[in-house]
């Protein structure tokens, strides 16, 4: 078929990706030519498997765990966005050479400003819950947007030390036992840890004391209002989900691969929910 455009997203495991059906209802509501298929790749085969995806005239693929910083390695370029988080999601294939971005900071901006238009981060301190690789997106994010400080609180402080490199003066490490401590007058609290989501331990903390124009924010987005979520908005601050980060990373990818910057539409977060 011309102009048949191959995408899909690897990872090990790979069934619970949403993004086939993210991608496949764009492709679908743009008319494209193109699929976009889960392809399980286990860490053993990645350099192997990868090759196969080029052989067969991949346009690029999205990258999940546990492939997200090993496939650097693979990658011709990897941009300096997704150098300074360090981790791949995104890869565009060109004349057989793999191109690596990081799109979750893309994600996480456009979800707040999509949904929370008027908030602004400039007015005071944020804290970050959680330092794994979703932390790195957000704090990126918060920087670039000119947050004064950030709070970062994680129960493994080693791991929320290594983001000190990010911007030494305006981040600061508490222990997690004092999370609520640190929440206290608080703009912005971001949860990036999976605690909260379906299966996992519950997240145990109280925000009352945060900012009363805070916005508190959760990327676990299963269930979609998370015990985080309720808590905030019995005290009346302004939430917004995780599902939007979800679908807005997706778009730059699609975009770059299809020529078309896909929207976010209520009909698609539906169908993603149920
Ligand atoms: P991702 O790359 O998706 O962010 P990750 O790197 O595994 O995933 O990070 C998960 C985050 O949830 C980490 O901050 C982790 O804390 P540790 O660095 O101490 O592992 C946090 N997390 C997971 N389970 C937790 C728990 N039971 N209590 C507190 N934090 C937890």
């Amino acid at each position: 078929m011309p102009n048949f455009i191959k995408t899909a997203v690897i990872g090990h495991p790979i069934s619970h990706s949403k993004s086939p059906l993210i991608h496949n209802y764009w492709l679908k509501k743009n008319a494209l030519n193109g699929d976009y298929k889960a392809i399980d790749i286990h860490p053993d085969s990645l350099e192997k498997d990868v090759q196969q995806l080029i052989d067969d005239g991949y346009s690029g693929f999205n990258i999940t765990i546990p492939h997200k910083i090993t496939i650097m390695e693979l990658c011709e370029e990897v941009d300096t966005l997704a150098q300074k988080i360090g981790a791949v999601n995104t890869v565009t294939i060109k004349e057989g050479k793999l191109y690596g971005t990081n799109t979750d900071t893309y994600g996480f901006i456009q979800n707040i400003k999509t949904n929370a238009p008027k908030f602004d981060l400039r007015k005071g301190k944020a804290v970050i819950l959680g330092a794994g690789g979703a932390a790195n997106a957000v704090l990126y994010a918060l920087l670039e947007g000119g947050v004064p400080e950030v709070i970062i609180t994680n129960r493994t402080r080693a791991k929320a030390e290594e983001l000190i490199r990010f911007a030494s003066d305006k981040i600061k490490i508490i222990d997690w036992d004092r999370r609520n401590e640190v929440c206290e007058d608080a703009n912005f609290i971001i949860n990036t840890t999976a605690l909260g989501m379906v299966g996992k331990p519950e997240l145990e903390i109280d925000i009352s004391k945060a900012n009363p124009n805070a916005l508190i924010t959760d990327i676990v987005y299963a269930p979609l209002i998370t015990d985080l979520l309720k808590q905030a908005q019995s005290h009346g601050f302004k939430t917004v989900t995780g599902i939007g980060m979800l679908l807005h990373q997706a778009r730059p990818g699609f975009e770059l691969w299809n020529g078309i910057m896909p929207e976010v539409t209520p009909e698609l977060e539906k169908l993603i929910l149920s």
